[in-house]
């Protein structure tokens, strides 16, 4: 190959992603966990001085913004275009530095879909089958499962979704569902015959096995999914979907329209080939299947579109001749205060609420503080975030410089010293820098930050010991008091720049202050000595109280506002007599243990102190819950239901909830002064 940088052979080149938002709602804090943890690594790569180009895009198809436009009376086009605006001020506001920023619905994604699709067709691995679906004869359209609700037939409970109860964790085929309803228009679904494309996946099952069991290819948590995903067998993957609907329309077939998950990790290639299109930069050195063993191809996700993108992306790449990436890496959740983002909790905050009231860089800090390489799910306490961001940005970090800077400026006419008082302290620092690289680079930025902040300390004391405060009052001894002074200073450098992936312009006010060029890794082995520095300028202010109440104000009032109407009352059931009721035994019972359960998406494993007995409850608000929040409170079960056999054990009971589901579930809790087991009645 011939390119210029091959003189550079240390020099990486790296492709990164984070998954596509979708073009229909705004960016919210759960998503800027994603963003800003792929930002920090690509800010490292490229301080680090390797090739690394971030590319992203709006995932801009699919029925939800079909439907969303037209609820608004206007075009899919305009709804796009509207939103894919907001998201990129969003993030540009939260300085997550794309190399381009894109959206699916483009000319490149049409061409790299249909080539893609036109070669796994030459491939044989796309096939056509008559299928029986949901249609709603008033809209006119056939029924994603998630727009028809019904009661669960297997339960009972009313208003759950056509693929999967919320309520007792069943999984069915929407034509299952009782009394079901289309939420588009009201009318009863019909089952009407069509035909749909899929893509033959278990074709790819060998090359899969051995391609997610390759050395860091997956986390150790999505492999053993994977592993489950094998054993349950790889289905074929519907791909296909019939007009009305927004996409791109499949070449050799009118009326049916590429699946919006088909065409959407395209979007990765579509997004970095409009970016060679303008830079000087070849689209097949990163994808062509020969790149695979020279350049690498990284995916940041939610570990909820997982399957996505170790299966069906990875295979369809393979069946069309490209590269695979190198590695696809899950994050986890965000809640906010220990609760889902929900806007009926009022933790639904969006990035721009949070930008009028806040500064972008102590989210970045927070989040760097909690995120591992692991896909634990992170939590945004809001006191903690004030806290920690107070304590180590403001109170360790900046404070390094301006206990030094105010000596500097006013006794030395800025000027730094010739020598440094300790410079084994110095080589100590910039020794640990390799530590520090290698913790960004695995992804283990809380780790990273622990380190940095451990170091600010160390900088901290040593300012303690010397007291330059007392020095400067005794006769003589100025020199010593720019000495160390100069000292302090060259190690903030150091701490800005091993900070400076996670808090990009507090790095770059550091540096205004500091006028010594570029800070990187390599720069900061050798000290600022005999230089001047600019005036100092206060560095971070601290984050106020008033600041995050007036942010949940905000939060509080858009939910209410966005609340829908009451959801239609369901109507009393059929009146029972007193001793009906008294065949209910309610119990008040303690949540002594809540766990999740492998393999159910929707179930918590209760353990429930009944006073006398404890009891083990599955229950189907993993939705609304953490675990967390549930151990040690006090709530309602039923104490006298019959034992249930479900495929994870014996359920002996149910607690009882209100709410439509999802993340709309609430438990009951009796009041203070109940005891566990006492009888409801
Ligand atoms: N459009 C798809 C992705 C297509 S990629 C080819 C999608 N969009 S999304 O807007 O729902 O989510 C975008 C990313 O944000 C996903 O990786 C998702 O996991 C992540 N998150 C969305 N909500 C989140 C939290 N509350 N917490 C952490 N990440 C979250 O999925
Ligand atoms: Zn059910």
């Amino acid at each position: 190959m011939n390119d210029t940088d091959t003189t550079l052979p240390e020099k990486r080149r790296i492709l990164v992603t984070s998954a596509l938002p979708y073009a229909n709602g705004p960016i919210h804090l759960g998503h800027l966990v994603e963003y800003i943890q792929t930002d920090i690594w690509v800010r490292f790569q490229k301080l680090r001085g390797n090739q690394c180009i971030y590319v992203c895009a709006d995932d801009a198809h699919g029925t939800p913004i079909m439907l969303k436009a037209r609820q608004e009376g206007i075009t899919p086009e305009q709804l796009i275009e509207q939103i894919g605006r907001e998201h990129r001020a969003d993030f540009a506001d939260f300085l997550i530095g794309f190399d381009n920023y894109y959206t699916t619905h483009s000319e490149e994604n049409r061409y790299f879909a249909e080539l893609i699709y036109q070669r796994l067709k030459e491939g044989g691995h796309i096939v056509r089958r008559t299928i029986t679906q949901a249609y709603d004869p008033e809209a006119g359209m056939f029924l994603p499962d998630r727009f028809i609700k019904g009661e669960c037939p297997r339960c009972g409970a009313p208003d759950q979704y056509g693929d999967s109860c919320e309520v007792c964790g069943a999984t069915y085929a929407p034509t299952e569902l009782k009394n079901a309803v289309s939420t588009i228009s009201g009318a009863k679904p019909v089952e009407r015959e069509t035909e749909h494309y899929f893509f033959k996946l278990s074709d790819f099952g060998g090359m899969l096995r051995e391609w997610v069991n390759q050395k860091e290819r997956l986390q150790p948590e999505i492999r053993n999914k994977l592993k489950e995903w094998f054993e349950a067998g790889l289905q074929d993957w519907d791909i296909s979907r019939d007009a009305p609907y927004w996409g791109f329309e499949i070449p050799d077939a009118p009326g049916k329209y590429f699946y919006v998950w088909l065409d959407a990790p395209v979007g990765y290639m579509a997004s970095f080939k409009n970016y060679c299109d303008r830079h000087d930069c070849s689209f097949d050195r990163f994808w062509s299947r020969e790149a695979e063993s020279d350049t690498e191809l990284y995916h940041f996700i939610g570990k909820d579109i997982a399957y996505f993108h170790t299966l069906f992306w990875p295979a369809m790449l393979e069946g069309a001749g490209f590269r695979k990436p190198t590695a696809v890496w899950c994050h986890g959740f965000l809640t906010i205060d220990g609760q889902k983002m929900s806007k009926s909790r009022n933790t639904f905050i969006r990035a721009r609420s949070y930008l009028k009231h806040l500064d972008p860089e102590y989210l970045r800090y927070y989040f760097a503080a909690k995120l591992g390489s692991g896909v634990d799910d992170i939590d945004l306490n809001l006191q903690d975030f004030m806290a920690r961001v107070n304590s180590d940005l403001v109170g360790k970090l900046v404070n390094i410089a301006s206990r030094c800077a105010g000596f500097i400026g006013k006794h030395f006419d800025h000027r730094l010293a010739e020598r440094l008082p300790d410079p084994e302290l110095y080589t100590a620092f910039v020794r640990s820098g390799e530590e520090i690289a290698s913790l960004y680079e695995k992804r283990e930025y809380g780790h990273a930050m622990r380190e940095i902040m451990a170091l600010a300390d160390v900088a901290n004391q040593y300012i303690d010991e010397q007291k330059p405060w007392v020095l400067i009052k005794e006769s003589g001894r100025e020199k010593e008091v720019q000495a160390i002074c100069t000292q302090g200073i060259n190690l903030f450098r150091i701490l800005i720049t091993y900070l400076k992936p996670v808090v990009p312009r507090l790095a770059e006010r550091a540096e205004q202050f500091l006028a010594g060029g570029q800070t990187d890794w390599t720069a900061v082995e050798k000290p600022l000595l005999s230089h001047r520095v600019a005036p100092f300028k206060p560095l971070l202010t601290r984050v106020e109280e008033r600041a995050i109440d007036a942010l949940l104000q905000e939060a509080r009032e858009e939910s209410t506002a966005a609340t829908p109407p009451a959801p239609q009352a369901e109507p009393i059931a059929e009146t029972i007599s007193i001793g009906d009721f008294a065949r209910l035994d309610l119990r008040i019972a303690r949540i002594v243990e809540a766990e999740t359960v492998e393999g159910a998406d929707k179930l918590l494993r209760l353990t429930l102190d009944l006073g006398g007995e404890t009891r083990n409850v599955f229950a189907g608000i993993k939705s609304a819950y953490a675990p967390e929040q549930l151990r040690g409170r006090l709530t309602v079960m039923v104490a006298n239901l019959a034992p249930r056999k479900m495929r994870f054990g014996i359920s002996e009971g149910m607690v009882l909830a209100a709410g439509p589901g999802g993340k709309d579930l609430f438990l009951l809790s009796p009041d203070e002064g109940a005891q566990p087991g006492m009888r409801v009645k």
